[in-house]
This record gives C-alpha cells, structure tokens and sequence, in this order.
C-alpha cells in the first residue's frame, strides 16, 4: 500500500483521474490538483486556513444572483480574467483589437438600436462613438454587430438599481448593426469610473489588501460576424486617475480612447466625439471571445 505523506498524494490523486476519458478534462485536472497541492506545499496552508477558504468561496457563491456575479468579480479582480484574455488574443490566427473584460454586467439581449440612437435613456451630456469594424487588412466588415454596455454618468450600470427583486430594465446598453462598408454610429455618455461592489466577499478581500478598488471610466463593447473571432473588449477613457491602477487589470495602451470637442469627420455634429475603428481576426474555430457571461444565464446553468 501505498504511504500517504505530503508529497506523494499528488500522484495518489493524480492516478485515480489517469482514466478520465475526456483529454481536455484530463489536462485540466491534472494541471489544477498538481497546481493545488504545490500552492498549499509553498504556503504550508493550515487547516484553520483552508477552512476560512471554504467559508470565503461559499459566501462567493451565496451572494451570485441572476444580477449580481461575484465569482466573475473574483476572477476579475485576482487578475486571472485578463490572462484568460491575453491567452485567448495569444490564440489569435491573425492580428485584432485587444480583449478586455467583459465584467460582470453583461446582459443577454439588450436593445436592437438603429444607427445613431442614444443608448441612454437620460442622458445629461451626449457623446457620438463612431468608427468602422474592420477585417485583419482593415476591410470593412458590412453589418458587424456591435454590442454597447457601460454605466451611467454616475457611475452605475442599470443592473445596480435594482431592488434586490426585480431585474431592472435595460438601460445604458445596446445592440447596433455596422452599414455596408462596416461602419457604425452610436450616441452615448461618458461613463464615470466606479468602485466594483464591496458590499461582498471580495470586497472584504479588496479591503484586506489596502486595494482602492475603483475601475477607470470604460465602455464596453461586443462585436462579431459571420467567420469572425467574437471580440469582447472595452474602451478606457483618457485622463482618468486609475488608468494605471485598475482593480481587475483591463487597461492596456491600445484600448485608451480620446473625447474629440470637434471632429471635422464625426457623423452627428455638434456634440463631443470619440472614434475608434475594430479589427476581427478570421475564426480558426468557433468558439467565445467572452471571459463572463450574463449573470442571469450563469445562475441557470448552475441550477
Ligand atoms: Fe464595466
């Protein structure tokens, strides 16, 4: 028989999976138990600890509900959403905008809009977005979908004015389709930064670690076509102090947008603008471009 001790359980527990018939699930078992264990060998993890572990990913789970997704916020916040992504633009077969995170406010089926509409429903002062979806040699891509979300003015995404009931209507998002020659136009505001909710687990975690927790204003954005990698990424304002020190790591230098007080080019005239063209890659397979999901379809599948 064999004797149990500290190291040899990794085998032990490694070779009672060896005949797990799916090799993907295979590779990623085997990588987490043998990462597992090596992060608790470094730490020495006691038990009082692995414990107080448990206790925090249960009150993780507690607290998701169909408008709140704190497992998403975990994974945001320790940095590991950003990896996936960095993988995931690493996978790339040919060169597109750069993933950011998609968050935890995403919502399935936002709005259909035309062309030019506003996605706010009051909104104090407008901005027109404007840009082309383009292909990897900067072809226009005609009716790409583009996909808007982001909070309001005052920093709230419309899911955060809900009454802990009722899911709220949708408001400060959207869904555009690009014309013939890829181009697409929208209205909005400018987004305030925010402090992710800290009403919860990770916002205990935040505090442990003397983090601010404040994401710099954003906008995110959804777009895809046909044979094309679905890109989910956000645009970050710039000038805004926490640039440099996002909570959940989504700023990178090519994703910083600039306000246009008068561009001799934007489409709606009169109001501040902002321009930026996307580049989808080619899909050497289906598959997401999306690190999250619709909290109210993450609670489903866990049911
Ligand atoms: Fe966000």
């Amino acid at each position: 028989m064999r004797a149990i001790d500290h190291n040899t359980i990794t085998d032990a527990a490694l070779e009672q999976m060896s005949a797990t018939p799916n090799p993907r699930l295979k590779q990623i078992m085997e990588g987490l138990v043998k990462h597992l264990h090596e992060f608790a060998r470094e730490v020495d993890l006691t038990p009082e600890e692995w414990i107080q572990g448990i206790g925090f990913l249960t009150a993780v789970g507690q607290k998701c509900t169909p408008f709140r997704q704190e497992f998403i916020l975990l994974s945001d916040t320790l940095g590991f959403s950003a990896l996936i992504n960095a993988l995931h633009d690493k996978r790339g077969v040919e060169a597109s905008t750069k993933s950011s995170l998609l968050g935890p406010f995403y919502r399935e089926g936002s709005p259909e809009m035309n062309l030019g509409d506003c996605i706010v429903a009051s909104p104090r002062q407008q901005v027109v977005i404007y840009g082309q979806v383009t292909d990897a040699a900067g072809k226009g891509i005609p009716n790409a979908s583009v996909e808007i979300w982001q909070t309001d003015e005052d920093g709230s995404y419309d899911l955060q004015k809900q009454d802990g009931v009722e899911i709220p209507s949708m408001d400060m998002r959207g869904h555009f389709h690009a014309d013939a020659e890829g181009k697409y136009y929208l209205r909005t505001v400018i987004p305030l930064g925010y402090m992710i909710p800290m009403d919860g687990p990770v916002g205990d975690m935040i505090l442990a670690q003397k983090r601010h927790g404040y994401r710099p204003s954003h906008i995110h954005f959804m777009i895809g076509a046909p044979g094309y990698r679905e890109l989910a990424t956000a645009l970050y304002t710039a000038g805004d102090d926490h640039l440099e020190s996002d909570t959940v790591f989504g700023v990178t230098d090519s994703l910083v947008i600039q306000v246009n007080k008068d561009d001799a080019n934007a489409p709606i005239k009169g109001l501040p603008s902002i321009r930026y063209d996307f580049q989808l890659a080619l899909a050497a397979k289906l598959g997401s471009g999306r690190v999250g999901a619709d909290p109210s379809q993450i609670t489903k599948v866990g049911a």
